[in-house]
């Protein structure tokens, strides 16, 4: 595939921002001053700014393979650091979609190489939720439950950091957990009660 119509995209979007906002470039280089992180999945269907609406500056965005916050990954945890410590962001979100490839993988026995140790992460979720998961007959229903159950997790991850424990005692901070709805579009708040899961998981994981 000829890639020339990205390049002529891209002139055609710098026209048309130009054409509203002469200084819209300029501005931008002046820096940024998001308020949101948002952690998705690399799935090409699930864009971040596009299916938000955001504009330029507005969302500081990391995206991976099921949208996953490993302890360990030092990407994830540099980028959840420079957002919360540095830009100060007031809220991170946690996007998840249903129909992920990586969840998916996930619930299958296959050996996937260099995916194995990342996938293994979404198989923890499932080994703690499993009590749940598996009254789920229909396997359908138990892909999307998994699908919002990583989601909370991974939510759970952010809370352990230091960088997010602090930000909550120092200023109106919030977790949210969100999925995609591939099927209609919709953008779905989980509305995941974190203070009870703050209470029942800070005994363990309080380091500040
Ligand atoms: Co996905």
């Amino acid at each position: 595939m000829d890639l020339a119509h990205i390049f002529s995209n891209n002139q055609k979007w710098i026209d048309e921002k130009l054409k509203t906002d002469a200084d819209f470039f300029r501005n931008l280089s002046q820096g940024q001053r998001p308020q949101v992180l948002y952690i998705g999945c690399s799935d090409s269907r699930v864009t971040a700014e596009e299916l938000m609406g955001t504009k330029p500056g507005e969302v500081f965005v990391h995206r991976n393979i099921a949208n996953m916050v490993p302890n360990t990954d030092l990407s994830v945890m540099s980028v959840i650091n420079y957002a919360v410590s540095h830009l100060k962001v007031n809220h991170i979100v946690v996007c998840g979609h249903y129909y992920c490839n990586g969840v998916k993988a996930a619930m299958q026995s296959a050996d996937m190489g260099i995916l194995n140790p990342w996938l293994r992460n979404i198989r923890d979720v499932y080994r703690i939720h499993k009590a749940e998961l598996d009254l789920i007959t229909e396997e359908d229903a138990k892909y999307k439950r998994l699908v919002e159950l990583n989601v909370q997790e991974q939510c759970v991850n952010i809370i352990k950091t230091s960088d997010v424990q602090k930000a909550y005692q120092d200023r109106d901070f919030t977790v949210h957990g969100w999925v995609f709805d591939i099927h209609t579009g919709k953008l779905i708040d989980l509305k995941i009660d974190f203070d009870s899961i703050l209470r029942e998981i800070m005994e363990i994981y309080r380091i500040i």
